[in-house]
Order: structure tokens, then sequence, then C-alpha cells
């Protein structure tokens, strides 16, 4: 994960130190994030694990419990720590924070305005965008929201990048100390149109803004305060199609290879030495994918435009 070291660089840190914190995997439904301490035990229902054997291990090691469990010990991606951070509001999700960072050109360097911080997770993602050199600086109206995730960028070694306040930002607006200095401004707010003039006024000349929304009558509201000083303005809703990818045996009969592979898409099958497929019935190991019944639906629209340039 991306850690801080003395000289004020983001670095990729292989090996676990003290202190770190690590994503201990159990399944991919069940992780948690663990600080290590040389002093301190994990215990789970696969036994219990020494901090002090994994001190030195590198990231994505199996480690093992006094009863020969295993767990396996994972970097704080944004990535993974969205998946395991305390929820104090709804989240962002990757298929939406990946798209995010995409469309609001969000690069190493950019200063970034976000509000409200919530739960921090969109935060995340966005201030390795900007790692080393740029910054986030994140509002919410909410006080002991804000603290927490203030809290959560210290865990994560990332408060360096990140500055969390509080501010009524759909009342006030954004501090004017940013006007005219923001790459992008991302919102999620229950009434983003009250916040919109403030936004434009902090961006630079053709910077970005985005405007997350459960609901379309939040968009079309937020649309119409966006034509008065942005163009490019445009709407998408993401929707994610996860695939469980699982190994299996597959019934081949002679002859009869289309219907025998029935409907599942099949990645990788295997040949005879020759390369072909044989001609009688027969059983043999095959990759399948096939679409994960919890996929995620809806989450919101994500509205983006771009600040007009002066005439
Ligand atoms: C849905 S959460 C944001 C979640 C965040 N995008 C994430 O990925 O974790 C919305 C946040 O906006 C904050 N909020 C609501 N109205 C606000 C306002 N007028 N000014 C600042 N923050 C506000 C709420 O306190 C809440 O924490």
């Amino acid at each position: 994960m991306l850690s801080m070291d003395p000289g004020k660089k983001i670095s990729f840190q292989r090996r676990i130190c003290d202190g770190d914190l690590a994503i201990v995997y159990e399944r991919h439904d069940s992780m948690k994030a663990v600080k290590v301490h040389e002093g301190s035990e994990l215990q789970n229902r696969f036994g219990v694990f020494k901090h002090a054997d994994w001190i030195g291990k590198s990231f994505g090691s199996k480690v093992f419990s006094n009863k020969g469990g295993f767990i396996y010990l994972l970097a704080p991606t944004p990535e993974l720590w969205t998946l395991v951070l305390s929820h104090r509001t709804q989240i962002l999700y990757i298929a939406d924070i990946s798209f995010v960072i995409s469309y609001l050109e969000v690069i190493p360097g950019c200063l970034v305005l976000e509000s409200g911080t919530g739960s921090g997770s969109l935060t995340t993602s966005l201030a390795r965008a900007v790692a080393p050199t740029g910054h986030v600086h994140t509002f919410d109206f909410h006080e002991q929201r804000a603290a927490s995730a203030r809290e959560d960028f210290e865990r994560t070694g990332l408060s360096s990048l990140i500055t969390v306040e509080v501010r009524d930002i759909q009342g006030e607006g954004f501090p004017d100390d940013f006007r005219g200095l923001a790459d992008s401004v991302f919102l999620d707010l229950p009434q983003p149109w009250l916040a919109i003039p403030s936004a434009g006024k902090m961006l630079k000349q053709d910077g970005i803004l985005c405007s997350f929304s459960p609901c379309i009558e939040q968009v079309q509201r937020s649309c119409e305060t966006l034509k008065a000083s942005f163009t490019d303005i445009r709407t998408f809703e993401v929707l994610l199609r996860t695939y469980e990818v699982k190994e299996g045996r597959m019934e081949y009969g002679a002859g009869d290879e289309s219907d025998s592979l029935g409907p599942l898409p099949c990645k990788r099958r295997q040949c005879s030495s020759d390369g072909s497929i044989g001609s009688e019935s027969f059983s043999a190991p095959v990759i399948m994918a096939r679409p994960c019944s919890e996929t995620r639906g809806h989450t919101g629209y994500l509205t983006f435009a771009r600040l007009k340039c002066l005439q």
C-alpha cells in the first residue's frame, strides 16, 4: 500500500512493519483491517495468530495460526479499504470511484475539492490519485464524521495528502481561499445545486465538476443549475456486472460439442496433446465464468460538467 517514507514521498512498502495497517483476508467476503503490533495477537475461527510472526513478511503473505489455520495479509489499498472501512454513511464503491477518477482527470499534483466527506471512501482513492504532490480538501458539516474520517486517514497513512474541514458547503460554499485553484470538484450532497455556483468559482478554467446523486430528480435540478456556467454536461449510471470464475468439470458428448458446452461462457478447455478436443464423450476440467447472483445494481448517477472557458 501507499505509505509515507521519511522523505515524504509516497512509496509502495513491500514488507510489513510494526505499526502498519494490514488487511486480514479470510475469504473474499470476510476481510478486516488490523493494525500490526509486535506484542498483539489476532484470534479468529482459524486459531491464534501472533502479529510478531507477520513483521518482516511481504504484503500478500499467507500466515499460519497455532492450529495450522491460515489467513492472507494484504496491503491496505484504497480498493480494499473501501470494502473494510466502517460505514458511517452511504459510500461510493469501486465502479463509481474509478469512473470518477478517470472522468475528473485526476492525476498526480491535482488539487481536488470534495464535499461531503462521508466515510472517506472516495477521498482515499482521490488521495492516491493526486499523490505525491497534489492535495484533497474535503468538507463535511457533520463534526463527528469529519473527525472519524481524519482518524481513518491517519491510519491509512494518507493524512498528509488530505485536509478535512467542517463546513456547510450547501449553505456557505467552499472557502474563498481556493478560488480559481481547483482542478476538479466532487459533490456527494443531498442538494448539490446549492453548492454548484461556489464550485464553479473554485475551479481553474476548464476544470471539471462531478456530482453524485442517487435520484434522477436531483440530477435534473443540478443540470439546470450547471447550464449557467458549465458546458459538456453528461450524466452516467455505472452498472457493474461481476462474474464468478470457477474451475469445474464439463461433460462433452461425441460430435456434440456446442450442445455439451451448455449455456456457460467457457474460457479454457483442456485439449489433447495434438490440440484437438477429441471425438468421444469425456469429462474435462474447464474454467467457467457466470454472473454472480449478488451483483450490485443502481448506486447513483454521476453528472460531469466542464467549466466554460472565458470568451
Ligand atoms: C453519502 S455521504 C458521502 C459519502 C462519500 N462520498 C464516501 O464515498 O464515503 C454524504 C455526506 O455529506 C454530508 N453533508 C450533507 N449535507 C452537507 C452540507 N450541507 N455540507 C457539507 N456536508 C454535507 C453528510 O454529513 C454526509 O457525510
